[in-house]
């Protein structure tokens, strides 16, 4: 079950240490790299399936097919992902009706998460505590995220991607780098590329900050410490930096697997230490502003804002449900797709709910899915409340969290810090309150702390939390005090900012300009 957040990991480091620690560019030879020339006005998109990776591409199709219908959109990943991107091709189509729907190509071989699930991977084994408690889990889990897919896997959808290239000759293809063979194909065939990837700026780029600060000044990933790193903590950041830098490099698995790749053709398999490259423009959601401080943003990155999909308005999705949520200002519960409650996470989160609904006139949607077998006595405590309507417990929620949250019924966003999460709340204006189980998902809820727009909501007990914990960061961001009026206005002038900056729609910009192929 890697979830977006175990990937994000390889890829901070992945591109982060290689400008720390090569003296030597990247690649040998520096002049501009030789392009394949591709059909003009032909985009390619090559992602994983998982809706953590490939939302932001989803996302990126619709602004293209909205903005520039002249554009042939392709959209390259496994079967899995074909219903989504035919149901947002059809939308955008709807909206505009001079696109040209999305030709889907399904790849052979297995998805990041299928990968990681063949090798015995689950959820239990990636809950992990922050800091020094959890770094050896992490350490020990690095070969696997870093390329879950057997070598022989991983060779065949190389191959088939190298297949789909030459069938659609692409001017510029878009390319999430944690998809490892899709990069290599595209690299391998000197295709014209962007890089997308719902990473912050931090996760790519931290070791190109001044003066080796990602060891004192940025919390080591996984660490949960603030930002800027307090002096006693120091001594602790540098060497959960360093640990984990070494279970990047110190990688004898993924070696055996890369001896096969070579022997194969592949000639630079899953170079981490090069995703990052100068010549190729790379897109990524963040903003500075809302980032911790970033001085060096290199020149080929362009910050989009927060890119996520927004398909009809809640009405239309589920009139019903959007009724309801316009009865009374609503906090949502929802841990992304992955996380579901055990019975001792449950009981906690009832206990929390029962305080804030006796406490105040709110109501509370919970996407609650249970981990192990427990009886639903574990609800006695709100029965009243179910019944009564004022909490609402739905298996998956049939409005998507962004349309939502544009209802402006939404106070706050109460989730486990994934980036698809953090975002949308971020974007839509609405105040968050992280409950971090895992890997990067700890520096989101250090993010939302240093910038002002929520609440880190475990953090003596993180990954459980306790009720205590939680009813008292619910009242830090919705008792109406002083706090909590700061992180409102807060979380909707940063919201303001994000809408500005455009999200998908300036990162469609990015890629039409580079589709169009200019007089030989
Ligand atoms: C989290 O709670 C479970 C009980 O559900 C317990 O077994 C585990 O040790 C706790 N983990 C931490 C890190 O406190
Ligand atoms: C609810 O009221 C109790 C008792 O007055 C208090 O301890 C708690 O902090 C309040 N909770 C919230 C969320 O306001
Ligand atoms: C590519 O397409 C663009 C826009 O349709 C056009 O302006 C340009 O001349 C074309 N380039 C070539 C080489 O045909």
């Amino acid at each position: 079950m890697a979830n977006r957040l175990l990937y994000l990991i390889g890829a901070l480091l992945v591109a982060g240490t290689s400008v720390f620690f090569s003296r030597s560019p990247p690649s040998p030879d520096s002049g501009p790299p030789k392009l394949f020339p591709g059909r003009n006005n032909t985009v390619l998109f090559l992602t994983d399936a998982h809706p953590g990776m490939s939302n932001v591409h989803v996302a990126t199709t619709h602004a293209l097919l909205l903005s520039y219908p002249d554009l042939s959109i392709h959209y390259a990943s496994f079967p899995k992902l074909e219903k989504t991107i035919t149901s947002i091709s059809n939308f955008a189509v709807h909206q505009n009706p001079t696109s040209n729907p999305i030709a889907f190509h399904p790849l052979v071989g297995k998805t990041y998460v299928e990968s990681l699930d063949d090798t015995g991977f689950n959820i239990e084994k990636a809950i992990q505590p922050s800091g020094f408690r959890g770094i050896a889990a992490l350490c020990n889990n690095m070969q696997t995220f870093l390329m879950p897919w057997t070598a022989p896997d991983y060779l065949a959808t190389y191959k088939d991607i190298l297949r789909v290239l030459g069938e659609i000759d692409p001017f510029i293809v878009v390319v999430d780098p944690m998809l490892g063979p899709a990069l290599d194909a595209v690299r391998t065939q000197g295709r014209n590329h962007v890089v997308l990837s719902p990473n912050t700026l931090k996760d790519n780029f931290v070791s190109m900050q001044p003066w080796g600060s990602m060891f004192w000044k940025y919390p080591a990933i996984s660490s949960g410490y603030p930002y800027p790193v307090p002096w006693h903590l120091i001594p602790a950041n540098i060497y959960l930096n360093i640990r984990f830098i070494y279970s990047v490099l110190n990688t004898p698995h993924l070696a055996e697997k890369k001896v096969f790749l070579k022997a194969n053709g592949i000639a630079k398999p899953l170079d981490v230490f090069s995703i990052y490259q100068k010549e190729y423009l790379w897109l990524t959601q963040s903003l500075p502003e809302s980032e911790f401080p970033m001085p060096v943003i290199p020149d080929n990155v362009v910050t989009c804002g927060p890119i996520f999909r927004s398909s009809a308005p809640a009405a239309e999705q589920d009139p019903e449900l959007a009724a309801w949520l316009s009865r009374a200002p609503t906090v949502l519960i929802n841990l992304g797709s992955t996380v579901t409650f055990d019975e001792y996470g449950a009981g906690e989160m009832v206990h929390a709910i029962k305080n804030l609904l006796s406490n105040t006139t709110l109501q509370v949607l919970w996407k609650f899915n249970k981990r192990g077998i427990y009886s639903r006595d574990v609800f006695s405590e709100v029965w009243k409340e179910i019944e009564d309507g004022r909490l609402r417990l739905e298996k998956w929620l049939s409005i998507d969290p962004a349309a939502m949250m544009e209802t402006g019924n939404i106070v706050a966003s109460v989730h486990h810090g994934g980036a698809n999460c953090f975002f949308e709340a971020l974007g839509v204006g609405v105040p968050q309150i992280i409950l971090p189980l895992w890997v990067d998902l700890y520096d989101y809820a250090t993010r939302v702390e240093y910038l002002g727009i929520g609440a880190f909501g475990n953090p003596a007990s993180a990954p459980n939390w306790t009720s205590q914990e939680l009813s008292s960061s619910f009242s830090r961001v919705l008792d109406s005090g002083e706090e909590s009026v700061r992180i409102g206005k807060k979380a909707r002038d940063l919201g303001e900012l994000s809408r500005k900056a455009g999200g998908k729609f300036r990162a469609a910009k990015e890629i039409s300009k580079l589709a169009r192929r200019g007089p030989e």
